[in-house]
C-alpha cells in the first residue's frame, strides 16, 4: 500500500465481523480521494450523480485490532442465525448490544493507535443472508440481514457510520456479495500477473483478477466453505472453538471418499456468481459431514473437513476461473487472507492443490495488507466510496444490473 499521511486524508475506521461469528476486526485507513477536484466537487454535491470508480484514493493503514466476542455473544449470534432458536426481542436487543460491542471495539482502537476517525464503515453481523429470489408470500424475494445498530455506533463513536452495504447492490439485481472484490482489484491488479485473491473466512471466497484486467473481466465467488466446517467439527468433537495452527488435522488422516462424495452437492457444481452462508454450511451441512465420515477418528474428520476447505477451493479454480473463461486465463499468484491463513495444515494442503495448478502461494501480508485485517480495510475502503458518492459494487462479482452507491449513513 502506498502513500503517506497528507493534510486533506480522512481517517476511516472498518468494522467487519463475519461468518464465523469469532469477533470483531477494525482497521483504521488514512484515506485521501485522488483526481482532479472537480471530479470530486462533482461528487460530493448534494444531488451529484453517483460515479464508478475503483482507483481514485490512496491508502495507509495505520493499525488493525482484533477483539473477540465474549462467549455468550458468540452464543447468542449463533443462536440468532438459526431460525428455531431466534425471538424477536432477542433479535432486536442483539442488534443494539452489537452496536455497543462495534463501538467499544472502535473506540478502543481508536486509543491504541491515537487516531480519531472521522467515518466509520461498520459490515454488521450477518444473521441471514440470500441472495437469489425466492418465491415468498407470493412475490419473488431475495434477502439479507446484517445486524448492529449503526445509530448507536454513530453516537458513541462521534462519527458518521455507513452501515447495511449489500441490500442497494441487490436491489440493482446484484446478490449483495461479495463486495470484496472492489478492494482486490484495487490494491491486487497488475498489469503482467495474473492473481486469484483468495479469503479463507468462515466461507471462502476468491475474486480472480486477469493480468491486466478491467473491473469487468474480475470473476468472483464463494468457493465454498472456509474454516465453518473445521470450527464446528473441532467444536463438536475437541469442544475447542477451532484447530489451532491446524495441529488437529495434522494428526489425522483424510478420509478422500467423504471428499468426493461432497465435492458432488450442488452449490460446487453450480457456475458463478454464487455466494454462500450458514445456509449451506452450517449445522445441517455439518451432520451429513459427520455422517459420511462414519466411525473414523475424531483427528480424521478434521483432517477431512481441512482437506475439503483446500480442494473446493481448487476445484472451483479450476472449474470456473482457467477453464470457463471466454479467452484462456493465466493466472500465477494466489494471494492469501483470512483466519484459514494462520491453519498451517490448510495452507500446506492449499500448496498441495495449487502446485498442479501452477499457482505461487503468497500471503496478502507480504502485501501490506495484515490477513486478518483484510475485510476490515474493505469496508472501510467502500464506506469511503459511499461518503463521496461513488458507486462501488462490482456488477461482474455480484451479478448486478448496474453499478450502485452502497449502504446508509447514519450520523452522530
Ligand atoms: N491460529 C489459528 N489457527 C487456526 N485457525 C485459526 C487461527 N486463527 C483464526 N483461525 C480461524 O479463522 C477463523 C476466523 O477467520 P475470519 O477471517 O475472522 O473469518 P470471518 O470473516 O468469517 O469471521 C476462526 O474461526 C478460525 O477457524
Ligand atoms: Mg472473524
Amino acid at each position: 500500500m502506498t502513500v503517506s499521511m497528507k493534510k486533506k486524508g480522512m481517517i476511516v475506521a472498518g468494522v467487519m465481523s463475519g461468518t464465523s461469528a469469532d469477533g470483531i476486526n477494525v482497521a483504521v485507513l488514512c484515506m485521501r480521494p485522488q483526481g482532479s477536484p472537480r471530479d470530486s466537487e462533482a461528487s460530493d454535491s448534494p444531488g451529484g450523480v453517483a460515479r464508478a470508480s475503483l482507483v481514485h484514493t490512496t491508502l495507509e493503514l495505520i493499525g488493525h485490532a482484533e477483539y473477540s466476542y465474549p462467549k455468550k455473544v458468540r452464543a447468542a449470534v449463533l443462536a440468532a442465525m438459526n431460525a428455531s432458536r431466534a425471538s424477536v426481542a432477542g433479535l432486536a436487543r442483539l442488534n443494539f448490544l452489537l452496536g455497543e460491542l462495534y463501538s467499544d471495539a472502535v473506540l478502543a482502537t481508536e486509543r491504541q493507535f491515537r487516531v480519531k476517525a472521522d467515518l466509520v464503515g461498520c459490515h454488521g453481523q450477518t444473521l441471514y443472508h440470500q441472495g437469489e429470489p425466492a418465491r415468498f408470500l407470493g412475490r419473488k424475494i431475495a434477502a439479507t440481514w446484517q445486524t448492529g445498530e449503526a445509530a448507536i455506533i454513530a453516537a458513541r463513536v462521534a462519527a458518521p457510520v455507513v452501515s447495511d452495504f449489500r441490500p442497494a447492490d441487490m436491489a440493482a439485481g446484484g446478490k449483495g456479495a461479495p463486495l470484496v472484490p472492489f478492494l482486490d482489484y484495487m490494491l491486487f491488479r497488475d498489469s503482467h500477473v495474473g492473481r486469484i485473491v483468495q479469503n479463507i473466512g468462515g466461507i471462502a471466497n476468491l475474486t480472480a483478477i486477469p493480468a491486466g484486467a478491467t473491473p469487468r473481466e474480475l470473476v468472483a465467488f464463494d468457493t465454498g466453505p472456509g474454516n465453518m466446517v473445521i470450527d464446528a467439527v473441532t467444536d463438536k468433537l475437541f469442544r475447542q472453538p477451532f484447530d489451532r495452527g491446524g495441529r488437529i488435522a495434522a494428526s489425522g488422516k483424510v478420509l478422500e471418499k467423504v471428499i468426493h462424495q461432497m465435492l458432488h452437492r450442488d452449490f460446487f457444481r453450480k457456475a458463478p456468481p454464487k455466494t454462500a452462508g450458514r445456509e449451506e454450511f452450517g449445522r445441517e451441512f455439518v451432520r451429513e459431514f459427520l455422517r459420511s465420515c462414519g466411525r473414523c477418528r475424531k483427528q480424521d474428520a478434521v483432517a477431512t473437513a481441512t482437506a475439503l476447505t483446500a480442494k473446493a477451493i481448487a476445484e472451483a479454480i479450476q472449474r470456473y476461473t482457467i477453464k470457463n473463461s471466454a479467452r484462456k486465463r493465466h493466472f500465477q499468484e494466489m494471494i492469501l487472507s483470512g483466519g484459514g491463513a494462520k491453519n498451517s495444515t490448510l495452507v500446506t494442503m492449499l500448496t498441495d492443490e495449487l502446485a498442479p495448478i501452477g499457482l505461487q502461494l503468497r500471503f496478502s501480508d507480504e502485501f501490506g495488507l495484515p490477513s486478518a485485517a483484510k475485510e476490515a480495510v474493505a469496508f472501510a475502503i467502500l464506506a469511503h466510496e459511499t461518503w463521496h458518492r461513488h458507486a462501488s459494487n462490482v456488477p461482474s462479482a455480484t451479478g448486478a444490473k448496474r453499478s450502485a452507491v452502497l449502504g446508509k449513513i447514519s450520523y452522530p
